[in-house]
């Protein structure tokens, strides 16, 4: 039984924090409805921030969306990937902003996937001292995680995600339709972080995921519309608790701290977020299973979904000193002790350290 309550109201989550609380609302054809734009914050100009992958695709419709509520609605388009979320793109959003004379109510509009997201949230953070923003996420990862909770950042050369803000946005509209025109590498990398929340949250809930992933892969509205909000119901609940991750909040991580090791490893962009979470899972719970928290058939069974998932489930072989080095600048690393979120029951995750010699025998055990 999951600690975790459900929503009686299909299509809405609300975000518990005082008075940065928001909502996250989940339909189909959400974009194009006029009702989800009502009672956002007032101001005579709006930045539409996107890519060049996302803008031919939904720019228009939520520029539509907006006219009727900002006499401005301005556009900053930056390159796609991971490898340009950097100062340079966040420049290109000040540019813009101060270009066009936006003063401090002007609402930020992140419209892309979690890159797109980070990016604006830092940039609505920053820009005059903070101004609002909303998320409309149109990836399935962002939708069930990097919209939700506030965590905003761009990469430094030397880290991912090194240079950020907690920030919150004002509402995130997750338009279901909007993940039609995704790759089906990037629907993947999503649903690694879809089936996260299960291990670390709600059994349940992955007793859900296995019976419908051939659902979510085939893009059923239904199923998609479930497996997002249930996920931005766990993380609501998880982020309410512990907004700037003094505690709890690290459970979310289940599966990144070997995955950002992969991402280093390799190099930012050769495999994707998701794949790399997927992977780190799957040495994750071999790690939990090695310390005598879990037993063989919960790794078996974790690692067969992960799989059936379109995710990698070998890592690759980086060497294990490599793995540890990149794991010890994780942001969850103590003085150079690595913290792993590990799973110590089925339903329930727990922040730990590990034996070096363990971790290279799972780091071993699980690449190549
Ligand atoms: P992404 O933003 O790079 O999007 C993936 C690709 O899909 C891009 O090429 C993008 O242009 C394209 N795309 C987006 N929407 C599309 C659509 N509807 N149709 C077709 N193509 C579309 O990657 P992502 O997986 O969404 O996000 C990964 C990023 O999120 C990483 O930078 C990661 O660090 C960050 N993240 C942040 C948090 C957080 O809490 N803030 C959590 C998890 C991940
Ligand atoms: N994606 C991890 C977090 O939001 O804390």
């Amino acid at each position: 039984m999951s600690l975790v309550p459900h929503n009686p109201q299909a299509g809405q989550v609300h975000i518990g924090l005082g008075d940065r609380s928001y909502d996250i609302r989940i339909a189909t054809g959400l974009m194009s409805n006029a009702d989800a734009w009502l009672g956002l914050p007032k101001a005579a100009a709006a930045l539409i921030v996107t890519n060049e992958t996302v803008a031919p695709l939904y720019l228009a419709q939520l520029q539509a969306a907006l006219q009727p509520h900002y006499a401005k609605v301005h556009v900053c388009t930056l390159p796609d990937g991971e490898a340009y979320k950097t100062w340079e793109s966040l420049q290109l959003i000040f540019d813009v902003l101060l270009g066009q004379a936006c003063d401090r109510k002007t609402v930020l509009f992140a419209l892309g996937g979690g890159v797109v997201g980070d990016i604006t949230g830092f940039a609505a953070a920053c820009y005059m001292r903070g101004v609002p923003f909303v998320q409309v996420p149109t990836t399935l990862l962002a939708q069930v995680d990097s919209s939700v909770g506030g965590k905003t950042a761009i990469n430094h050369p030397l880290g991912k995600n090194m240079v950020g803000a907690f920030y919150q946005p004002e509402r995130v509209l997750c338009d279901l339709s909007s993940l039609n025109t995704l790759p089906p590498r990037e629907l993947s990398a999503g649903l690694a972080e879809v089936i996260k929340y299960g291990p670390i949250a709600d059994m349940a809930f992955l007793d859900w995921i296995e019976q419908h992933l051939s659902d979510l892969l085939a893009r059923d509205p239904q199923a998609l519309a479930h497996a997002v909000q249930r996920s931005c119901e766990i993380k609501a609940w998880v982020v309410g608790q512990d907004e700037r991750e003094g505690g709890i909040r690290a459970i979310l991580n289940f599966g990144h701290t070997f995955g950002h090791a992969i991402e280093a490893g390799l190099g930012f962009g050769v495999w994707l977020h998701g794949e790399a979470v997927g992977c780190g899972m799957v040495m994750a719970a071999h790690l939990s299973q090695r310390l005598g928290l879990v037993d063989a058939a919960f790794t078996q069974r974790l690692t067969a979904l992960i799989s059936r998932a379109g995710l990698p489930i070998v890592g690759p072989d980086l060497g294990a000193q490599a793995y540890l080095h990149h794991m010890r600048v994780d942001k969850k690393a103590e003085a150079g002790d690595i913290r792993f979120v590990l799973i110590d029951k089925p339903g329930s995750a727990v922040v730990r350290g590990a034996p070096d010699a363990l971790v290279a025998e799972v780091i071993q055990a699980c690449c190549r």
